[in-house]
């Protein structure tokens, strides 16, 4: 590791790896530089934009040697957007940093060190992928209005027509708005910033939480005229309202759940406690694999969803109670347990209650297994490392990149129960 000062600002790094948040990495004298633009195996001249006393923020101002495996970002965005980080790095090498980021928070914040990490299953579709994107409206001069994604770590609107990572039909639906400007038409009168959620299903797209927009008529309709999306997925089609959760990667969908199906192998006779459940796809897509699945999901609109996608699909052994798993879990849990447990975890980004590892260590004899599946690798090393505590030990860890080109990906555990 070299470092030589060339001018007051700015500093010569050799980057040695990329950072979870997907900052080139250099170590010099003890200190930690994270160096946007950068990338592992690179020198780089840098700017420092913040300084500690263990660690510094830098801007890469001029790459003196660059990687084999950077490649051109095909977005005119990247780099300013905060939507991704990683257009820069050839896709197989986002997997190979992806999954050596998961080792290292696994080990670190988890203590999860004797269970080798398996290889990142890559995303079918690394751009063009993502059914779901938020936009921010903005006054601009002449009564027109801006439209674009906010800048990283900051409240700067980047303006945009389009978004590389997002499904076809959104960007048609952003550009024939741009291009009429009838952002103002649709949305009406504002003050400051608005933010609008686009959703679409490849046949319909929904800006939220105002209107729709039908891609073919170019009508708009109030999304609560109870317009639906669908999804179909390994063989089974799901519906759902636009306002509630569902997977922003369709592609890589099917392989998810499949995997989780594999850690179902011997379970005919065991009930799957799906906790966290959305509209029911994880567990009435595995409702075949095990005797029963018992959902409990927060979200009224969800729940619904969920009972209408069993109906429709016709599952006679997957049952939903709504409310949130923090204070009803116990109650489901003893109404509901039979010979053999199995609990499917997949909570919002913060993951788990502390409380909630509770009541699992209560039950922990009567628990087989859990599988958690989460977007977020540093609160899932934290509750590994809770639930080993409760008598959970992770016995395999297999990281599915739902979402190529940004830092993100999806992980999903399965957790043996201690004898
Ligand atoms: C990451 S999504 C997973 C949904 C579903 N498993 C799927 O794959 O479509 C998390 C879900 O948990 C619900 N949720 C959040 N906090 C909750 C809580 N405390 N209790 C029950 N459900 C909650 C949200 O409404 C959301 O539907």
């Amino acid at each position: 590791m070299s470092s030589e000062m060339t001018t007051p600002e700015t500093i010569e790094l050799k980057i040695d790896s990329l950072a979870y948040g997907g900052e080139g990495v250099a170590r010099v004298e003890g200190k930690v530089y994270f160096v946007e633009g950068a990338l592992p195996g690179e020198r780089v001249r840098a700017q420092i934009i913040e300084e500690k006393k263990s660690f510094a923020r830098a801007e890469t101002v001029e790459i003196l040697e660059p990687s084999k495996h950077r490649v051109e970002a095909p977005c005119k965005y990247f780099g300013r957007c905060g939507g991704c980080q990683l257009q820069h790095l050839a896709y197989e090498e986002q997997l190979v940093w992806k999954h050596k980021s998961l080792e290292e928070l696994l080990a670190r914040i988890g203590n999860v060190k004797d269970i080798a990490v398996d290889p990142v299953i890559p995303s079918p579709k690394p751009f063009g992928y993502r059914n779901r994107v938020g936009l921010t409206l903005m006054h601009a001069a002449k009564g027109k209005i801006r439209q674009g994604f906010l800048a990283r770590d900051s409240h700067e609107l980047v303006d945009i027509d389009s978004c590389h990572i997002a499904m076809p039909t959104i960007n048609q639906a952003i550009n024939e708005l741009a291009r009429k400007n009838e952002m103002k038409n649709v949305f009406g009168d504002f003050f400051g910033r608005l933010k609008l959620e686009l959703v679409t299903d490849g046949q319909n797209t929904f800006f939220l939480p105002w209107q729709s927009f039908d891609e073919k008529t170019g009508a708009r309709t109030k999304p609560d005229e109870g317009k639906i999306l669908r999804e179909k997925i390994g063989g089974i089609e799901f519906e759902f309202s636009p306002h509630v959760f569902f997977q922003v990667n369709s592609y890589l969908l099917p392989q998810l759940i499949a995997s989780i199906g594999t850690l179902l192998a011997e379970s005919k006779d065991a009930c799957l406690f799906d906790l966290y459940s959305g509209v029911g796809l994880v567990g009435v897509s595995l409702s075949d694999r095990v005797k029963k699945v018992v959902g409990l999901e927060e979200n009224k609109l969800a729940h619904q969803f969920a009972i209408r996608n069993i109906k429709r699909n016709k599952i006679e052994n997957v049952y939903v109670y709504t409310g949130r798993v923090e204070s009803q879990f116990k109650k489901v849990f003893l109404k509901q347990k039979a010979e053999k447990n199995i609990l499917l975890l997949d909570p919002p980004r913060g993951g788990i209650e502390a409380s909630l590892v509770e009541n699992f260590k209560e039950f922990q004899p009567e628990i087989d297994s859990i599988i958690y599946l989460s977007c977020e690798p540093s609160i899932l090393a934290r509750d590994l490392a809770r639930l080993k505590q409760a008598g959970f030990v992770p016995e395999r860890v297999m990281p599915f990149d739902l979402f190529p080109q940004t830092q993100i990906f999806e992980t999903v555990v399965i957790l043996k129960s201690k004898a």
